[in-house]
């Protein structure tokens, strides 16, 4: 009788040996790290100990608060370092990459002073759902007029067609950096420029960019939006998590739906998981 074969273990951009494919034939290889990986170990190592050990709630005051309370702090630092935020304060960790984007869009324009008087906010087609969602909230519960720019053939967005949807009364410009089915790389920077030269806020999807194009240091790649939100499926960090962060402006308000509890920044309620922060970070690189 001949033994069973093992199965392949699907490969990882860091070495490690990935979960075996659950249709069982061991002939598959999993490819879809745009959608999720399998947690680095390097991930999971750095937040064991929140799960097991230092598992108390950040905004505990008894013994077991600070430890995670200093991991989440920490975290913070490093998130806002790699995104090139102005301020730690900004960072906003949220439940998915969808909450960061609901925040992001329904928080800029439903402060806006223009809501209720013809605010206007412009997307483009391949977005993913959850920003066309938001958008499609704004305008059947809040009557707010929403622009659906086309892409080309290669799915690139024109800046002139930006150019040309945008008024007085755009409050927001949500456009994505890479496309999570195509890859494609919006022009974000020359749209932000003609964005912010209207007076409009800038929105970023970058959930599949961040940590693997370096927003900081090329001109070209530099983040562009004063609000940005980065759910990180395609690194090999926690699939279920995401981040928002968002730059001071005097238009920037109360941005959750759900009654807050005063926690991060008092812009999303709940307890932080000082373990998925932890995480979060490590899966940045
Ligand atoms: C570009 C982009 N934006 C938003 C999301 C939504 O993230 P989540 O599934 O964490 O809600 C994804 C998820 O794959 C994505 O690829």
């Amino acid at each position: 009788m001949s033994s069973a074969p093992t199965p392949p273990t699907s490969a990882h951009p860091t070495g490690h040996t990935g979960a075996r494919h659950p249709d069982g034939t061991g002939l598959s290889v999993y490819l879809d790290y745009n959608a999720t990986t399998p947690v680095d170990p390097a991930v999971l190592e750095a937040m064991l100990p929140f799960w097991a050990e230092h598992f108390g709630n950040p905004s505990s005051s008894h013994h077991y608060g600070p430890p995670a309370r200093q991991a989440l702090h920490r975290a913070r630092q490093q998130v806002s370092t790699l995104i090139g935020a102005t301020h730690d304060s900004s960072v906003v960790f949220t439940g998915s990459g969808s909450e960061s984007v609901a925040l992001a869009i329904r928080g800029a324009v439903l402060a806006s002073d223009r809501l209720g008087r013809g605010a206007h906010v412009i997307t483009q087609a391949t977005e993913h759902p959850a920003v066309l969602a938001a958008c499609a909230y704004l305008r059947d519960l809040h009557g707010v007029r929403v622009t659906v720019l086309q892409v080309d053939s290669t799915g690139l967005v024109d800046p002139e067609g930006v150019a040309e949807a945008l008024t007085d009364d755009t409050v927001l410009v949500s456009v994505m950096h890479a496309n999570n089915e195509t890859g494609t790389i919006q022009p974000v920077g020359e749209i932000a420029r003609l964005a912010h030269a209207r007076g409009a806020l800038v929105h970023c999807d970058a959930a599949q960019s961040v940590g693997k194009i370096d927003g900081r240091r090329s001109p070209d790649r530099r983040w562009p939006a004063r609000r940005g939100s980065s759910p990180r499926p395609g690194r090999p960090g926690i699939g279920a998590d995401g981040r928002g962060w968002c730059g001071r402006s005097r238009r920037s308000g109360p941005t959750s739906s759900v009654a807050s509890t005063g926690r991060p920044a008092a812009r999303r309620p709940g307890r932080t998981a000082a373990g998925h922060r932890r995480g979060r970070r490590v899966g940045c690189g």
